[in-house]
């Protein structure tokens, strides 16, 4: 009979602080989460986060590029890789559709992507791939560490996926960054905007129009 046990066995207590500290747990992840999104929203609002810095990094002609390079125009800096399947090549196809919509005004405007898979984004796999978005592109890639460098300027997540089989993908946040004349930042778009509402804002924030 049960009647006789005790209202909490000591495994009903241990069970009751697990789920306390799962729940502790779970209320702190959220909590990071917030600050994160909170982060991100002030510094597009400020206009002077604390985005991007100094690099030194490789093009897709094989030449050595720093952000010095740059200065006098405007980049637009986006974090990805060649054998990415869906948001990198998207995401250049919007940037490369923005800029046709701008037109010869856009020449002022670099767009600029830094690869996240150095190992297999030489420069021979960046000159054809960015060809097929426009010869405006740049690609920078670079040694393991240059790139670990640059992405932490540019506040950027990146991890290898290891796939079955031996073979490898890349997680990566995809922010695109609009990189000011003196190369400091200006503002950020995401993927998921339309090429049109990129052009309408490149023409106010790179190109002063109203
Ligand atoms: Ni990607």
């Amino acid at each position: 009979m049960s009647h006789s046990r005790p209202f909490l066995p000591s495994y009903g207590i241990a069970a009751i602080l697990l789920i306390g500290a799962i729940f502790v747990s779970g209320a702190l992840w959220k909590l990071g989460d917030v600050r994160e999104i909170q982060l991100s929203q002030a510094s597009v609002q400020t206009g002077v986060a604390n985005v991007g810095g100094p690099f030194s990094l490789i093009d897709q002609d094989g030449v050595r590029r720093t952000e010095k390079d740059f200065l006098g125009r405007h980049m637009l800096v986006f974090f990805g890789f060649t054998y990415c399947p869906d948001v990198c090549p998207t995401t250049l196809a919007v940037l490369s559709a923005a800029l046709n919509e701008i037109g010869p005004a856009s020449e002022s405007i670099v767009p600029v992507l830094i690869t996240v898979d150095p190992a297999r984004d030489t420069p021979e796999t960046l000159r054809p791939y960015l060809l097929s978005f426009g010869s405006n592109f740049v690609g920078l890639t670079g040694t393991a560490e240059e790139i670990a460098a640059v992405a932490n300027a540019y506040h950027v997540y990146y991890e290898i996926v290891e796939n079955e089989g031996g073979d490898y993908t890349l997680d990566h946040s995809a922010a695109i960054y609009l990189m000011g004349p003196d190369g400091k930042f200006v503002t950020n778009y995401t993927p998921n905007m339309s090429p049109d509402a990129i052009a309408a804002d490149l023409r106010k924030s790179a190109l002063g129009e109203s």
